[in-house]
This record gives C-alpha cells, sequence and structure tokens, in this order.
C-alpha cells in the first residue's frame, strides 16, 4: 500500500488553512492509504521557542490530530524529536544538497527578507529536514498546503540526487497531494497574504480553539471589497474570492454553486451563513479538552 507521511509545526494555534489545507484531507486519505502523521517539533526550533511552550504545544497539536479526525488506531501519530532518524538523515541528505537548490527557496527568503545573515543554518537547511521526514519513511505521498509546493519539489531533487550517487531507486520520488478549493487560505484581513499563525492580528485567522462567538465576529469583520454583487474573479477580487473558497471547502458546494446561491444577495448575509458554517465544521468545541502535563 502507499505510504503518506505529513506533519504541522507545534507553533501557535492551529487555524483554518492547517485544517482545510491539509488535516482534513489527512482523516480521509487514512482509508486508503498507510498514514504516518507526525508533529515536527524539531522543525519549529529553527526559529528561538521557550522549552516549557514547545512541550505543551506538542501536545496540543496532537490533540488537535485526534480531534479533527486522525485516528490513532488506524494512523502512526508522534512527535519528530522521538526518532533519531529524522536529524540523521538531514545531515546526510544535506550532504547531497546544492547549496543552489537552497538559495531558490522563497519561504526562507520570505522569512528572512534583508536578514538571512542572521538566521541559523536550521532554518536554512529546514526543507533538508523536511526530505528526511518524507524519504525517512520511503513515503510515497506527501498531503500538504499549496504553500509546501516548493519544499516538496526539492524533496523529490533530493531522492533523485542520492538514488543517482547510489545507482540504485533508494527512495522513491514522493508525490505531492495538494488537493481541493482550500490549498491556500488567504488572511481575513489582506486576501493577498496567506492566513498564517505568525500573523500579528488574531482577527487575520479562525483559530480550531475559537469558539462560535469569535468564529462569527472574524467572519463579520472580514475584509471584502465595495462591490454589491458576490462574484468569483480571484485575480481582482481576493477577499471575496478567499471567503468563497472556505465556503466551497466547508459546505463541499460547487464555486458556481455558492455564486448562483449568494450572488445577489449582500455580504452580510454571505458572512453569517459562512460563520455558519464554520462554526459547525470546526472541530473546536472537542478542542477545548485539556491537554493534561507530563
Ligand atoms: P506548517 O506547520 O506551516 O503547516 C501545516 C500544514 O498546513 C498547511 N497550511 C495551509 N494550507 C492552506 N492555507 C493556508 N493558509 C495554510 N497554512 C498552512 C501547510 O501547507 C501544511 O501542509 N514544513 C511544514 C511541516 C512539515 C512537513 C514535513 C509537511 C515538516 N516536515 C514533511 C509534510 C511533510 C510546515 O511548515 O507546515
Amino acid at each position: 500500500m502507499n505510504r503518506i507521511f505529513s506533519g504541522v509545526q507545534p507553533t501557535g494555534n492551529l487555524h483554518l488553512g492547517n485544517y482545510l489545507g491539509a488535516i482534513r484531507n489527512w482523516v480521509e486519505l487514512q482509508h486508503s492509504y498507510n498514514c504516518i502523521f507526525c508533529v515536527v517539533d524539531l522543525h519549529a526550533i529553527t526559529v528561538p521557542q521557550k522549552p516549557e511552550e514547545l512541550v505543551q504545544a506538542t501536545r496540543e497539536v496532537t490533540a488537535a490530530y485526534i480531534a479533527c479526525g486522525i485516528d490513532p488506531k488506524k494512523s502512526i501519530i508522534f512527535p519528530q524529536s522521538a526518532v533519531s532518524i529524522h536529524a540523521e538523515l538531514s545531515w546526510i541528505l544535506g550532504c547531497h544538497t546544492p547549496l543552489g537548490w537552497l538559495n531558490r527557496m522563497t519561504q526562507f527568503k520570505e522569512k528572512t527578507g534583508k536578514h538571512a545573515d542572521k538566521a541559523s543554518l536550521g532554518l536554512y537547511g529546514y526543507p533538508v529536514l523536511m526530505a528526511a521526514d518524507i524519504l525517512g519513511y520511503r513515503a510515497t505521498h506527501v498531503p500538504v498546503g499549496e504553500d509546501q509546493k516548493q519544499h516538496l519539489e526539492l524533496a523529490r531533487d533530493i531522492a533523485g540526487a542520492f538514488n543517482r550517487f547510489y545507482n540504485q531507486d533508494y527512495f522513491p520520488l514522493p508525490e505531492p497531494l495538494i488537493q481541493g478549493p482550500a490549498t491556500r487560505i488567504m488572511s481575513l484581513r489582506d486576501g493577498t497574504k496567506k492566513m498564517s499563525k505568525s500573523e500579528e492580528s488574531d482577527y487575520s485567522r479562525i483559530n480550531l480553539t475559537d469558539n462560535a462567538e469569535a468564529i462569527e465576529l472574524k467572519f463579520r469583520k472580514a475584509k471584502s471589497d465595495a462591490l454589491p454583487t458576490i462574484t468569483y474573479e480571484p485575480e481582482k477580487r481576493h477577499e471575496t474570492a478567499n471567503l468563497i473558497n472556505i465556503y466551497a471547502a466547508l459546505s463541499g458546494n460547487s464555486r458556481e454553486k455558492i455564486v448562483e446561491e449568494f450572488g445577489d444577495k449582500n455580504f452580510s448575509a454571505f458572512k453569517k451563513a459562512l460563520a455558519e458554517l464554520a462554526i459547525f465544521f470546526v472541530p473546536s468545541r472537542r478542542l477545548m479538552i485539556r491537554v493534561a502535563g507530563p
């Protein structure tokens, strides 16, 4: 059977982007693949973390996986730092990764901006550790959001370089699975920026732990444009397109059907319906379980 590997960093709250872009798809994939879902705490320490908070966040992400529907009887769930092969293989693969390949990584450039010299070697080598995660288990498929596409292409390149060097098909080339209308959920405050854990304003994202009032308020305050009708024009109407994509992912309806249903209604009616859907589907209540300490 084909094997899946994927992971989430235990930094900050999980948000609707993590859920719709990744975790919700994993729940379905459990039925047709052998699945390994990791909480990637070694990736988290590529930027400074407080040790106690990292331990707690690792437990909380693990609880979130289960609350979202990952079945620990079906799938393997574990923290990355518990298995030493990730760090060990990362070193070996790093010896087969030309610097030129790493210099192309847009996420590193975005994260460091003009201060790349101050970034750690760990942050620079982040995609090599990600390749080690995947190749260490000879995973064949990797379900992620759109933002991880370039890292997965690099993982394939590294696997190919390793196989050529040792002249054997040692690692399968992992296939990215980037599926559905929600592969890139944008900020609720700025439709040109990705929804992320690190954006300062909490109004930019729906956290999986948000209660119904918070979800309703955040969608009500979500940025939209001044046009009277609702149309899907992702090149021009970024915020509106994002809300339609979220609605499509939560409801399972096509964008065309959504535009047909809400096209001539006003934004407040659409946002209200969207909030109701999110309150129903986002697994916040199940996440209220207290995560016990060690
Ligand atoms: P992380 O923790 O940033 O994100 C976890 C998953 O959520 C997806 N995602 C989104 N999808 C749609 N819209 C968004 N706004 C959005 N934000 C995040 C991400 O694409 C990802 O699938 N490097 C990875 C973690 C990782 C990993 C791996 C993934 C480490 N090793 C091996 C797969 C295989 C990351 O930073 O995820």
